[in-house]
């Protein structure tokens, strides 16, 4: 929303003190303090001017209502008219809706509105709609078990676009409807909802329901984002296969300082981290065209419940240099974060400055540098798991 800059904005903000919390991370746990008997906490996000946020708040004064508006010179007219019909249960926050998690403690939130969120009509932009798959996952962390968000929109590509995120983000999709207003006006308008009504744009509306989203198994979100690779755990038989990999990048190997063999990669592939147990490691080929072209274990769960440790990821020789790294790591990013992982962690030796170069690339920090069980010098590098990019 384009607005003029307000005259006295600064001022106008401060006469709604009472409705306006500075620091909403500073509330993060207690809301339910503003208003200690209310039976729901319901939360809109982008309330623009403010006219369902008042309506609402006015009708539900026994709920505690809380706006979440980005643009000041907005937010300003909807605290006006929420001060000026004499509400107490409504209150405003400048922020951002990326951030909800650092202003609500999980499941603090009831009930969640997005009113007619900016469209961003174009693909490069899609991550941007407050409707989009990793938003709706941020919603979750704060929203209660079974808690809703009501979703209503003029735009119609918007709208099926969000009837598929809602579901991938483990929302139950109902009361779907292409045209609320059909049969005579539903419920409480927004500002924009209003205007589109009037000029006969048909409103579309939906609820999803927060229920449990199941973990997909890591090595299953990896095969469904790589079709093209048959990507299976090592078995027995394998091993020479494995082994002529290894062999294909010397560069790597030389940067270990050992000369392997066939025993010791047998060993490598059994060894596990302290305290972990078998279920928690996985040692995969990615195999295309009966040529295996990358090997990568992993270990769930180390050394944090959440965290997936790396123990080796290569890429043979040929198909080095090609991009294939980047795009496997891309996707075991996406597959950590689908199986319930928040972190990725790996040790990248500190002589191996290309492997250092290309973690970093991929969005490993350094967290600290280490020793490995083998007396290397090691940097140990995190990033967070992500949901796939567009
Ligand atoms: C198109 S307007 C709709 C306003 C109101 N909900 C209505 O229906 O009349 C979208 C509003 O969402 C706000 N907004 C967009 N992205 C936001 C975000 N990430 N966090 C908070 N507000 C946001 C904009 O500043 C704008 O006021």
């Amino acid at each position: 929303m384009r607005m003029r800059k307000k005259k006295n904005l600064g001022m106008r903000m401060e006469a709604c003190a009472a409705l306006w919390v500075k620091d909403p991370a500073q509330m993060r746990g207690c809301w339910r303090e503003k208003k200690p008997d209310a039976p729901q906490l319901r939360l809109e996000l982008g309330c623009g001017k403010g006219r369902f946020t008042a309506e609402t708040a006015a009708a539900h004064q026994s709920d505690l209502y809380v706006a979440v508006e980005r643009v000041p010179d907005a937010m300003v007219i909807a605290m006006e008219r929420c001060r000026e019909l004499g509400l107490t249960n409504v209150f405003f926050i400048d922020g951002d809706a990326a951030e909800l998690d650092r202003y609500f403690a999980p499941g603090e939130v009831d009930l969640l509105y997005i009113n007619f969120c900016d469209p961003w009509p174009s693909v490069k932009h899609a991550r941007r709609r407050l409707t989009a798959e990793p938003f709706l996952r941020g919603y979750r962390k704060v929203l209660r078990d079974g808690g809703r968000i009501e979703f209503k929109t003029d735009n119609h590509d918007l709208f099926e676009w969000s009837l598929f995120q809602f579901p991938k983000a483990g929302y139950a999709l109902s009361e779907v409807t292409r045209d609320l207003h059909a049969n005579g006006v539903q419920g409480i308008m927004t500002d924009y909802e209003e205007k589109f009504y009037s000029l006969g744009t048909p409103i579309n509306r939906c609820v999803g329901t927060k229920v449990e989203l199941p973990d997909v198994p890591i090595l299953e979100g990896l095969s469904r984002r790589l079709p093209e690779w048959d990507i299976r755990e090592v078995q027995g038989e394998d091993l020479e296969a494995v082994f002529t990999l290894l062999q294909s990048a010397p560069d790597d190997l030389a940067l270990d300082e050992t000369q392997p063999d066939l025993d010791g990669l047998r060993e490598d592939l059994a060894a596990l981290p302290p305290r972990c147990s078998r279920s928690q490691k996985h040692d995969v080929v990615f195999w295309r065209e009966g040529r295996p072209e990358a090997v990568l274990d992993w270990v769930e769960g180390y050394p944090r419940e959440q965290t997936l440790w790396i123990g080796l990821f290569l890429v043979a020789g040929p198909w080095q240099r090609q991009g294939l790294g980047k795009r496997l790591m891309s996707a075991l990013s996406g597959a950590a974060y689908d199986g319930g992982m928040d972190s990725i962690r790996l040790a990248c030796l500190k002589n191996n400055e290309a492997g250092h170069l290309f973690w970093e690339a991929m969005g490993y920090r350094d967290l600290r540098k280490d020793v490995s069980t083998d007396g290397k010098a090691v940097w140990i590098m995190e990033r967070l798991a992500a949901p796939d990019e567009e």
